[in-house]
């Protein structure tokens, strides 16, 4: 192991006694995996270059090197969609919050057995609250201290999270899948710390083609080490082979299903594009008040117990 991925391990453990996940940390640095983090701290300027690794303090110099490195996603100006964003206007109880911290606490239960920090979100069919679910799942998540996540747009098909974010959609996955960008040329931040998005990028006509070339888990994989989760938004699992193919470079699979609308048929045959072991989560999104027993539910998270053979 290099002495940055050392650097890099260490930081993460203390992160972790502070409230963070250890265990996260080290698998996610397969030996292979191409270096994104020596290039880059070896190739950047001389000032950070020179901070990362002073004599005396590795471990600060380390987080300062990440911080350095996230840093060079440019800060934009997002206008996120309120009725949809439900974490951005400060109000903490709006309807809706209370499911996703307990969809968000759950995810953290599941992972005391599994490694899970690449988590795609998918449903049978469109419109059954896909984009709405990964968006705000990822907002809740960074609303605990310290963590950081990165939430992608892989619908290459029908992106919508940017405009929920209410920022642009281009340059981003499409750009990096196609060519030569990287990785933070693609990445932005808006303005709630912490929370780092990959759009869509600019709209092509070979989507499959280009969601199964290699290079999307390539970028989870050089991204990976900087995240304490990533979350993948993608298109519907029946049409389209996009999702089950993105779930191969994830970790686990969240399906949403529209209450009264997805019909039970298609839920299963879209549950059957992935393994068993793949499935963590189901969220029945939209639920009406008056027609389920969820009385206080107008959306419900339930994340299903993963059998024995699939813990690490
Ligand atoms: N629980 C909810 N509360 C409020 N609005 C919601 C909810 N779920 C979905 N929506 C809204 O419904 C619309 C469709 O949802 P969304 O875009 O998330 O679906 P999708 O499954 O990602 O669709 P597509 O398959 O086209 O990508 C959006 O305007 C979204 O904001
Ligand atoms: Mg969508």
């Amino acid at each position: 192991m290099s002495r940055i991925h050392e650097a890099l391990k260490k930081a993460e453990q203390e992160r972790a006694a502070q409230g963070g996940q250890a265990s996260d940390f080290a698998p996610a640095v397969a030996p292979e995996m191409p270096p994104l983090i020596a290039e880059d701290i070896e190739h950047a300027p001389a000032q950070s270059t020179a901070a990362a690794f002073p004599a005396a303090a590795p471990s600060f110099s380390t987080a300062f090197s990440l911080d350095a490195l996230l840093a060079r996603a440019p800060q934009l100006d997002w206008h996120p969609d309120e009725k949809a964003m439900l974490f951005f206007n400060g109000n903490e109880s709006r309807r809706g919050t209370e499911e996703f911290r307990t969809l968000r606490s759950r995810l953290y239960h599941l992972r005391e057995s599994m490694t899970l920090k690449r988590v795609l979100v998918t449903s049978a069919l469109p419109k059954e609250g896909k984009s709405f679910t990964s968006a705000n799942l990822a907002q809740v998540l960074v609303r605990q201290h310290g963590r950081r996540v990165l939430l992608i747009d892989a619908d290459l098909r029908a992106p919508r999270l940017h405009r929920m974010l209410g920022t642009t959609a281009a340059p981003g996955l499409s750009e990096y899948l196609h060519g030569p960008s990287d990785e933070f040329s693609i990445m932005q931040r808006g303005p709630m710390e912490n929370l780092f998005f990959i759009p869509s990028g600019n709209q092509i006509s070979d989507a499959a083609e280009m969601v199964a070339n290699g290079k999307l888990k390539m970028l989870l994989q050089r991204v990976e080490p900087l995240f304490d989760w990533i979350i993948i938004d993608s298109p519907p699992a029946v049409p389209v082979s996009d999702a089950s193919v993105l779930a191969k470079a994830c970790d686990g699979v969240v399906m949403v299903v529209r209450s009264n609308a997805t019909p039970i048929d298609i839920a299963r045959r879209a549950r059957e594009e992935f393994p068993d072991q793949a499935l963590v989560g189901v969220v029945l999104n939209g639920t009406n008040s008056e027609t389920t027993p969820y009385s206080r539910y107008y959306y419900d998270a339930y994340v299903k117990n993963i059998p024995s053979e699939s813990k690490s």
